[in-house]
């Protein structure tokens, strides 16, 4: 059975940095090396601005290295959802946004010739579960009141029969290979003069002129803008952190032979909805990357069951083989942040630090998302505005009935999570635990996150998340500490890999 590494980091692997070993002074520093920083960091240095680039891991090891890199212009909320709202001036200027964000892929690939599978093709969206015909309807329409008018209503999807039809065909969609994106976006920014750095964990950030970054070896950058790029904010630790909520996606990959499945995005209407595309293997094969099965971060450690579901669904939808030999060679699973809008956050830091700017709240829309941010934050940076400021702006409030019900059930779910101080621990004892796993344990009134190694040495942490103190579950198929909060992630050591928190899990020794 494949074991969690996804097809990009199977398949190609980007020169590590090395970690900043001095004090600094720049006129930007980006922190997070994924599709967000990376494409601030290219537009900056681009445009002659000094860009220093810091990542706890390296580029790529996030989110951007477990999507699945459609390019769409399709909102995975969908328009008509987005226009009840927030109108349809907003779905004007998120279709803009999103396709020009396509077109600057697209741009920067032929510029800097990134050899990256970048392929424009259709995207089709089609009736999942029960839904019926109208919900297609009521989407064509929105989408040519965004003013995507090539959209049209099909009668067949090219992958089935007759039954399987309507869909909606979105023209001129795009997928390529992150990794080889991202490795060709960090060339381009070394070689305009900007400094990438991984292994180097962000601890804290104050604004002001200048803004400074310090990291865990208590080295600082002193920057004249600060652009917070670590998928969830490390420099706003309440504002955005209740607009917004951490879900885990799945994935599973599936070896097809080259044109058994024609070459498209393809989305059904479901919630949540699965999400499928073609990535080219060999001479003679594709990967089918089906997605799909979603749940609140932390809230099931169920990944084997999820993986399994989404196998049965390409089965019955896909041409994928005798059901006898399973054609699955990936499997991964990832976090995506889904804001109370549909939109993501990207502007000024909503805390008022100032010359602090941030990306997050990118929802399964972050490659547009987070090119869209290479765009509109150097604007904000060296011009001060942009036609999408408001649209992105990390301190609206949408006052929808719906929008604002949901959001209030997120919230109340965190609440609800408090009650771990009080219930038992996963397991009784430690020695429950097997070689290779973690799990929470009680120890009078503490929860303990206990990871026992391969060698059977049992490490211990307080299971307290050092963000807002939520108790942190353990991730059998990733091997971490996820905060079912606000997101947060840890290794099995409690080494934090993922924000808010830029803290590790406080370690317990013997003697306490
Ligand atoms: C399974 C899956 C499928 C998806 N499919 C799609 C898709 O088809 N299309 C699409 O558009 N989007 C998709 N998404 C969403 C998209 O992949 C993400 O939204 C996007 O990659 C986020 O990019 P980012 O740069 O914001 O974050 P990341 O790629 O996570 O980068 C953030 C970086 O910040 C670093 N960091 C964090 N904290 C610190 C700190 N304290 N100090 C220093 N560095 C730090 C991390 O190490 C990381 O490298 C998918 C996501 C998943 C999980
Ligand atoms: S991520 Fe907020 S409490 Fe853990």
């Amino acid at each position: 059975m494949p074991g969690t590494t996804s097809i990009w980091q199977d398949t190609h692997s980007i020169a590590p940095r090395p970690a900043l070993a001095e004090h600094l002074t720049t006129d930007v520093c980006v922190v997070g090396a994924g599709i967000a920083g990376l494409s601030v960091a290219y537009t900056l240095a681009k445009a002659g601005k000094r860009v220093v680039v810091l990542d706890l891991a390296q580029i790529g090891s996030g989110e951007s290295g477990h999507t699945t890199a459609h390019l769409a212009n399709e909102l995975d909320d969908q328009y008509a959802q987005l226009e009840k709202a927030r109108g349809v001036a907003s779905t004007r200027l998120t279709a803009e946004a999103h396709s020009a964000a396509i077109d600057v892929i697209e741009g920067i690939v032929r510029a800097e010739g990134i050899d990256c599978d970048f392929t424009r093709l259709d995207g089709y969206l089609f009736l999942g579960g029960d839904d019926t015909r109208e919900v297609l309807e009521a989407e064509l329409a929105a989408a040519h009141r965004a003013g995507l008018t090539e959209v049209e209503l099909v009668e067949r999807l090219p992958i089935r029969g007759d039954e399987e039809g309507p869909a909606l065909r979105f023209p001129r969609q795009g997928r390529f290979h992150i990794l080889k994106y991202l490795d060709g976006l960090a060339r381009a920014i070394e070689s305009s003069g900007g400094r990438i750095h991984g292994n180097t964990t962000v601890r804290s950030i104050a604004g002001g002129s200048p803004a400074v970054v310090t990291t865990d070896a208590e080295l600082t950058v002193r920057a004249s803008d600060v652009v917070v790029c670590t998928n969830s904010p490390i420099s706003d630790m309440f504002i955005t952190h209740v607009k917004q909520f951490p879900y885990r996606t799945f994935v599973v990959g599936l070896r097809v032979p080259k044109g058994s499945v024609p070459d498209a995005l393809y989305w059904d209407t479901l919630d949540p909805y699965h999400y499928v595309r073609l990535q080219p293997m060999d001479a003679t094969h594709d990967a089918l990357l089906v997605g799909g099965e979603d749940h609140k971060t932390a809230h099931d450690d169920d990944a084997g069951e999820r993986f399994d579901c989404l196998e049965d669904w390409a089965r019955e939808h896909f041409p994928v083989g005798a059901s006898s030999v399973s054609p699955v060679v990936y499997r991964w699973s990832g976090q995506v942040l889904e804001t109370h809008d549909y939109l993501a956050f990207i502007g000024r830091n909503p805390d008022g630090a100032e010359h602090v700017w941030l990306a997050t709240g990118d929802s399964g829309m972050g490659m547009t998302h987070g090119t869209i941010a290479g765009i509109l934050l150097p604007a904000l940076i060296t011009k001060g505005t942009h036609r999408w400021t408001q649209l992105f702006d990390p301190k609206r409030v949408t006052l929808h009935s719906t929008e604002l019900l949901e959001m209030a059930k997120e919230n109340a779910d965190v609440a609800l999570q408090f009650r771990a101080y009080v219930t038992p621990g996963q397991v009784g004892d430690v020695a429950d635990i097997p070689a290779g796993e973690g799990r929470v344990v009680r120890r009078g009134p503490h929860k303990i996150a206990a990871y026992r190694d391969a060698a059977g040495t049992v490490h211990e942490c307080s299971a307290v998340c050092t963000h807002m103190a939520c108790i942190v579950d353990w991730n059998t198929a990733e091997k971490s500490w996820d905060c079912p909060c606000h997101g947060s992630r840890f290794d099995p050591l409690g080494k934090v890999i993922g924000g808010p928190a830029t803290a590790d899990l406080k370690r317990i020794t013997s003697n306490e």
